[in-house]
């Protein structure tokens, strides 16, 4: 209260000293007041109430991107659940085929694949020794290894493939591949095969593969080039490119005997297919399988039609009379063939490569027996011959 006197003591004088009087002085008393009313009011109200909406506005926003990012998860665990309901992963409709992928394949230099979903039936053995045999013919090849094995690679280098030539691989197998990274990528085969240029593999591609199919099955998008991961396509978005028609003849792929992410981009890019089998009952069923694998993704669209070269007979020995068990297994192969709407002709009869302690040794000696041995060569210059007069 005393205060209170004071102030209006105070006021009245200001008052009788200023013109204009009490008007003027309270004037610049509100002024005042207003001034330190807005500053305090700013300071310890309007402040923490900005940074209140702030908080708010930063809430909404990490609430948002958390819904967003639940939503994709549970689009990805959908459609892996979807994946798991189907009788093959990789026969998914939709995804993303290249541009004039369906034209681009059928202007292909011939693209042969050597496959088989069982091991060990001389797959890689045979795409080594034909490469050879093309080069001889005056071809420019380009050898392709997708078997972690690494089997074809070290025939055809002499040696095993070294890290550095082979983690290359891995960047075919990306959204924005193209024929020019092939170039860049391939590497000189060995034994003076001049016009040869082949694409190792290694070990850590099997790894590699695993991530890239879960990539492909989660629908990921590449960081890189903000593109969904199709990893069915990457190798025919390279090997349809017109560069490699300008510097190629002809291109050989050796698969590995399982249905990897590499062999089924190899499947979508292969203009031809090439059977190899051992000659007895377990394994001419393991081509029913193989066969029944491809009609399925054929149907599904995945491809067009592989145009089958044959399936050829392999590790037997040579004899001028068959015995009958290898006679009932050629039957089956015929019938088999007959089944999938094939001629029966396609079971390449004359064109067997026999068991032959040549190859054995080749391969002992990372050699190629075509180049070593000339016993080897009627047998892989029949069967070129062959894929020649198929693929023309
Ligand atoms: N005609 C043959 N005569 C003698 N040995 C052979 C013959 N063909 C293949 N081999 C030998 O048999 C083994 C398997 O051959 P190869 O590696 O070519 O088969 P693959 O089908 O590629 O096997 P994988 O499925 O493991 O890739 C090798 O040691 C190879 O040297
Ligand atoms: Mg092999």
């Amino acid at each position: 209260m005393e205060y209170w006197s004071l102030f209006v003591d105070l006021l009245k004088t200001a008052s009788a000293q200023v013109p204009g009087g009490m008007g003027t002085v309270l004037g610049i008393t509100g002024t005042i007041f207003g001034s330190v009313t807005t500053y305090f009011l700013d300071k310890y109200f309007f402040k923490s109430f900005r940074y209140l909406n702030k908080q708010i506005k930063e809430l909404t926003s990490l609430a948002h991107d958390v819904t967003l990012k639940k939503e994709a998860a549970e689009l990805k665990l959908k459609r892996l659940n979807a994946a798991m309901k189907t009788d093959d992963i990789w026969s998914r409709k939709g995804g993303r085929k290249p541009n004039q992928y369906v034209q681009k394949r059928s202007a292909a230099i011939p693209i042969t694949i050597i496959a088989n979903l069982k091991g060990g039936v001389s797959k890689s053995t045979i795409a080594a020794n034909l490469v050879a045999y093309f080069s001889k013919q005056g071809e420019r090849v380009l050898a392709i290894d997708l078997d972690s094995q690494g089997s074809m690679s070290t025939l055809l280098l002499g040696r095993s493939p070294v890290d550095s030539d082979a983690s290359k691989t891995e960047q075919l197998f990306r959204p924005d591949t193209t024929g020019d990274k092939i170039l860049q990528v391939a590497v000189d085969a060995g034994h003076g095969l001049a016009n040869v240029k082949l694409i190792p593999t290694y070990r850590a591609f099997d790894a590699f593969e695993n991530k890239l199919m879960l990539k492909w099955l989660i629908g990921d998008i590449d960081s890189q080039t903000s593109r969904p991961i199709d990893a069915r396509y990457f190798l025919s978005q390279a090997l349809h490119d017109p560069i490699i028609r300008n510097n190629f003849d002809r291109i050989i792929i050796d698969a590995p005997p399982r249905m990897a992410a590499g062999f089924v981009g190899a499947l979508c890019a292969s203009t031809s297919l090439l059977i190899p089998t051992v000659l007895d009952k377990l394994s001419a069923k393991a081509v029913g399988h193989i066969l029944n694998k491809i009609k399925y993704m054929e149907d599904a669209a995945i491809f067009p039609h592989i145009k089958l070269i044959g399936i050829i007979g392999t590790q037997s020995t040579n004899l001028s009379s068959k015995p009958q068990r290898i006679l009932q297994v050629e039957q089956d192969l015929e019938a088999l063939l007959r089944s999938h709407g094939e001629p029966s002709s396609l079971y390449l009869k004359d064109a067997f490569i026999p068991e032959m302690a040549d190859i054995a040794a080749a391969a002992g000696s990372d050699e190629i027996a075509y180049l070593t041995y000339s016993k080897t060569q009627p047998y892989f210059a029949a069967l070129g011959q062959i894929i020649k007069q198929r693929t023309n």
